[in-house]
């Protein structure tokens, strides 16, 4: 493949999770395979443009959604999107709910996360040779980038929760009441699978990275104030308020996009 200038380096990436395996609106698609170190992202690079401004979007889970959580080659897919100058990504992740506000359907864009994942290949540096790097992560996402999508939501009229936490769980399969209970009480607000070490590793490539996470359920044993919990979480449900919700997020980004480019 051939490099982009500077000019034609993408505005934003988009990582695509559950319910979001292209983004509609693009135009002048090209696909383009990248090769890493690490081995293969979880698809082929989407580069195309929004209102004239190159973007770039990758299926985290691939396009025929045929990765798990814990398989996603991380450290593959964000090595492969600094690699065609990308500087700036917006991950959208699926997740379950636990504070009261944050029910299905709701979309929250998370300023702290707490990682339960383990084993996960986590750090670009924890490779034969390579110096040891204690990247600050402190606030583990970009400010400036989490206030441009607040912003964005505005213009475009639409309500996001400004701020929460997010807990990332190993998965593949959902929290017990128990462990969600435990995760309420260390204060998470939300639960996905996902969210790590992908922020980690944009840190670590000194990318701006802030996530998008879409409510698709209740996490177990939570529910809406004064009604009892759901006795189990339905994929079926999972995947109808992701439909619905997933479809406000390609007029939030392009939005986005119309405001960045300028720089
Ligand atoms: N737990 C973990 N990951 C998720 C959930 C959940 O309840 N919903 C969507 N992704």
């Amino acid at each position: 493949m051939s490099l982009p200038t500077h000019n034609d380096s993408p505005v934003l990436a988009v990582i695509g999770g559950t319910g979001l395996y292209a983004l509609p609106g693009i135009g002048n698609l090209e696909r383009v395979r990248v090769d890493t170190p690490f081995g293969d992202p979880s698809d082929d690079l989407v580069m195309g443009s929004i209102y004239g401004r190159r973007v770039c979007f990758l299926a985290r889970h691939g396009e025929s959604h045929s990765i798990l959580p814990h398989r996603i080659n991380y450290r593959a897919n964000i090595w492969a999107l600094h690699h065609v100058g990308v500087r700036r990504i917006v991950g959208v992740n699926a997740v379950g709910g636990m504070r009261g506000d944050m029910g299905p359907r709701s979309v929250v864009v998370p300023d702290q996360l707490i990682d339960y994942t383990h084993g996960r290949a986590d750090s670009f540096s924890d490779v034969e040779g390579a110096a040891v790097n204690h990247v600050d992560f402190s606030s583990p996402y970009t400010d400036s980038l989490r206030r441009e999508l607040l912003a964005s939501a505005l213009d475009c009229g639409q309500t996001l929760i400004s701020e929460g936490v997010y807990g990332a769980t190993q998965g593949p399969r959902l929290e017990t009441v128990a462990e969600i209970v435990r995760m309420r009480r260390d204060g998470c607000d939300l639960v996905g699978m996902t969210g790590m070490p992908e922020a980690v590793l944009a840190r670590e490539m000194d990318l701006a990275y802030a996530s998008l996470c879409i409510v698709a359920n209740w996490a177990a044993g939570c529910g809406p104030e004064g009604e009892p919990p759901a006795a189990e979480i339905s994929v079926e449900e999972i995947h109808a308020h992701l439909a619905v919700a997933t479809a406000r997020i390609p007029p939030l980004l392009g939005r986005l996009v119309s405001r960045m480019g300028m720089d």
